[in-house]
């Protein structure tokens, strides 16, 4: 089962071109690529909008995800309007009040998708997420757009980690087996692994953030993507660059 993952799109308006970057050409060429690498399933996690949510944006983005030959879904990020984007999506089935969270299964693997939009988890959530957990047995895979360890990237460590990490750090140690968990938000490739969690953080479609400094730094402007390969509970994973487009 080959799953690709892309993140942190950070799609303007038409013609719109925030730091002088061409968002929407960055999307459309990392999807591009994630068509070559031919994967069973796609998943979006999270940042689809520059700043907030848009119903506008999410039908662009949607418009394109609709011609994938294969599967997709899609979390939220702190730049996205949970309810705007499950409705724009018709998933609105999963809202549990203004909280777009799920749980499905990719082939034999049982996958949570959860909602940090809000930068932490509300009671239910987490709730919901330890009966997910006590009624699986099996290693399982975690999409959400916050990273639940801190990672060696002091400026988002400082400036925008999850807020409840501690929370949901203890809740995901608490579980007998392994959880790889999936992550965006942070524009790093970065793998860290805590116990029974390993942390895979993809590169945004936007730019990189430098992992050396605490104050805010561009380290590139190459975009990324994640293939992930799930073989009887071995998990491979890979990142894949392409140069990003500018406009001067
Ligand atoms: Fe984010």
């Amino acid at each position: 089962m080959k799953i690709a993952q892309i993140t942190d799109l950070h799609i303007d308006l038409d013609g719109e071109y925030p730091f002088n970057i061409d968002v929407r050409k960055n999307f459309l060429d990392i999807l591009e690529l994630v068509v070559k690498e031919s994967p069973d399933h796609l998943v979006v996690t999270g940042d689809f909008c520059v700043e907030n949510g848009l119903e506008e944006i999410y039908l662009w983005i949607r418009s394109h995800l609709e011609l994938l030959p294969f599967p997709y879904d899609i979390i939220a990020g702190n730049h996205d309007d949970s309810v705007i984007m499950a409705n724009t999506f018709e998933m609105e089935h999963f809202l549990k009040d203004d909280e777009f969270y799920f749980a499905k299964k990719i082939g034999r693997t049982h996958c949570l998708f959860l909602d940090t939009s809000k930068g932490f988890h509300s009671e239910n959530q987490v709730k919901w997420i330890k009966r997910q957990l006590k009624s699986n047995t099996e290693d399982l895979v975690v999409f959400m757009h916050h990273p639940p360890l801190e990672s060696g990237v002091p400026f988002m460590d400082k400036k925008y980690p999850l807020q409840d990490m501690k929370a949901i750090q203890k809740v995901f140690l608490n579980y007998p087996n392994n959880i790889s968990v999936f992550s965006g938000h942070y524009h790093v490739e970065k793998t860290v692994v805590y116990k029974n969690i390993t942390l895979m953080i993809t590169p945004a479609c936007y730019f990189q953030i430098s992992q050396n400094t605490s104050e805010f730094s561009v380290d590139h402007h190459r975009i990324g993507m994640r293939m992930i390969e799930l073989d009887g509970g071995m998990v491979y994973s890979t990142v894949r660059y392409l140069d990003g487009n500018s406009v001067v």
